[in-house]
């Protein structure tokens, strides 16, 4: 079979056909994928995600997995897959609900890269769509390599250099750099994020800029959601840098969104794409599971420099 790039956008992605995932890939497909998910950061396999099976045959393309890492999502069966799923009538759910542009949502998040508030940060992940939502459900995705393409050279000069502290907050209500201004939290005495949770992740430090590995391109390494402020810069021209950057980087004119099929499976590049979660009306069930890859960029660190980038406690899915 022959293995055709179809583009998802003109920004990023490509759908990827004429792969069996029903049997054990040769090595020339598995060097097809992964050279198609270097220079597209994104790749969708539409419909091959009928089973666990499939899913982690084509995640194992991609590296070693990562143990799920939020263990109450475990499917009890492997534990590298987790389970991701909202259903109405199942209270307790994983996610506090927040109103965003007039509509009520389960599951919404901004744009981020996963596991900004960890010094080792994974290499990407694989979403397969068991059962996608009548309405909305969509997933989001820009290029940060595009994006620092599109910096202005004294914006790429201003920026050269800066690290930026990170800091888990579930809260999205507290002001995240390049969230939509009118959310609002629908049930604000809810937990952000399931009951009986604890955090505790201090802060590491980030490039803003960073290069992939592969073709040396750099990334504007932001992550809006979990951003606090520019190492080292005084509070209101941070505040002020880290507005502007997150606004040109989540500007929706370079993101594709994908609305899911049943099946579906989308692989992304967590180094180089930031991604976000459209949500689902609170009526509509979906679910969804997920793999990890396993990564470490090496540039990430803990702010306290007595504490090891190893010393991870815990991890979490975002
Ligand atoms: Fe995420």
């Amino acid at each position: 079979m022959t293995i055709v790039r179809t583009r998802l956008s003109p920004h990023l992605g490509v759908e990827l056909t004429g792969i069996d995932l029903s049997q054990e890939l040769t090595a020339a497909t598995r060097q097809a994928i992964l050279d198609a998910w270097i220079d597209a950061g994104v790749l969708l396999f539409r419909g091959l995600g009928t089973s666990p099976e499939t899913h982690m045959r084509l995640s194992e393309v991609f590296g070693e997995l990562e143990p799920a890492a939020t263990a109450s999502l475990n499917d009890p069966n492997n534990p590298y897959l987790m389970n991701l799923s909202y259903y109405p009538d199942k209270p307790g759910a994983y996610q506090k609900h927040y109103t965003v542009q007039g509509i009520d949502r389960a599951g919404w998040l901004g744009w981020h890269w996963d596991q900004s508030f960890m010094p080792t940060i994974v290499r990407g992940a694989i979403l397969r769509m068991v059962e996608p939502a009548a309405r909305m459900g969509e997933t989001g995705f820009i290029d940060a390599v595009a994006a620092y393409d599109r910096l202005t050279d004294a914006q790429k000069a201003r920026i050269d250099g800066l690290e930026v502290v990170y800091e888990f907050n579930p809260d999205f209500t507290s002001g995240q750099f390049g969230f939509p201004k009118d959310i609002c939290a629908i049930d604000a005495d809810l937990p952000a994020i399931g009951p009986g949770h604890k955090f505790d992740f201090p802060p590491v430090v980030h490039p803003l800029v960073i290069t992939q590995h592969e073709t040396g391109r750099k990334v504007l390494k932001l992550s809006p959601m979990h951003a606090r402020y520019v190492l080292g810069m005084g509070r209101d021209e941070s505040d002020a840098l880290l507005e502007e950057i997150a606004e040109h980087l989540v500007d929706p004119r370079y993101a594709y969104f994908h609305a899911w099929g049943r099946d579906d499976m989308i692989v992304w590049d967590n180094w180089r794409v930031i991604h976000s979660a459209n949500g689902v009306p609170l009526e509509c069930a979906r679910y969804a599971q997920r793999t990890t890859i396993m990564g470490d960029y090496k540039v990430g660190r803990y702010l306290d420099a007595t504490r090891s980038s190893n010393d991870i406690g815990r991890r979490i899915v975002d």
